[in-house]
């Protein structure tokens, strides 16, 4: 166990369905603790250079374009384990094939639109907090 921090995107389908304080609320209850945090609308080329390892598939302009559509809650979470702690809080990718409970099953109508990003390694979660966030924008 080591205390490890991750990056979460609350998609635009979250913020339009109003459930952020709710997916915010499973973070906290979790363990997991907010280190920083801001809703922005991004650009389609901000978001292409965020999902930058998945230019090459089919789902990329589909992706970068719902991810653009409209605004998002990006936060730094904290805590045990938070980077495995966040993916099984969100469930698998496909809404369909998640645990009853997890955020994806209970709020994401299909793949593409699947309400909750989150790191999926320490490497990653490196990059993807330094892509959004500056250094003193992190409450330590
Ligand atoms: O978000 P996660 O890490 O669970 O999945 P990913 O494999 O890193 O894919 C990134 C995002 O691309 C997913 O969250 C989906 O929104 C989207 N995607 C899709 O639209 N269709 C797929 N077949 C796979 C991923
Ligand atoms: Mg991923």
């Amino acid at each position: 166990m080591s205390v490890e921090r991750t990056l979460s995107i609350i998609k635009p389908d979250g913020v339009k369905k109003s459930v952020v304080g709710n997916i915010l609320n499973r973070f906290e209850t979790a363990g997991l603790k907010i280190k920083a945090m801001k809703m922005v609308h991004l650009s389609k080329r901000e978001v292409e250079g965020f999902y930058a390892v998945h230019a090459d598939k089919g789902f990329f302009d589909e992706l970068t374009t719902f991810m653009s559509s409209g605004p998002v809650v990006i936060s730094v979470l904290e805590g045990e384990n938070a980077i495995a702690k966040n993916r099984e809080l969100m469930g698998a990718t496909d809404p369909k094939k998640a645990d009853p409970g997890t955020i994806r099953a209970d709020y994401s109508d299909y793949v593409g639109e699947n309400t909750v990003h989150g790191s999926d390694a320490p490497e990653t979660a490196a990059t993807e907090i330094a892509y959004f966030f500056a250094v003193t924008e992190l409450v330590n």
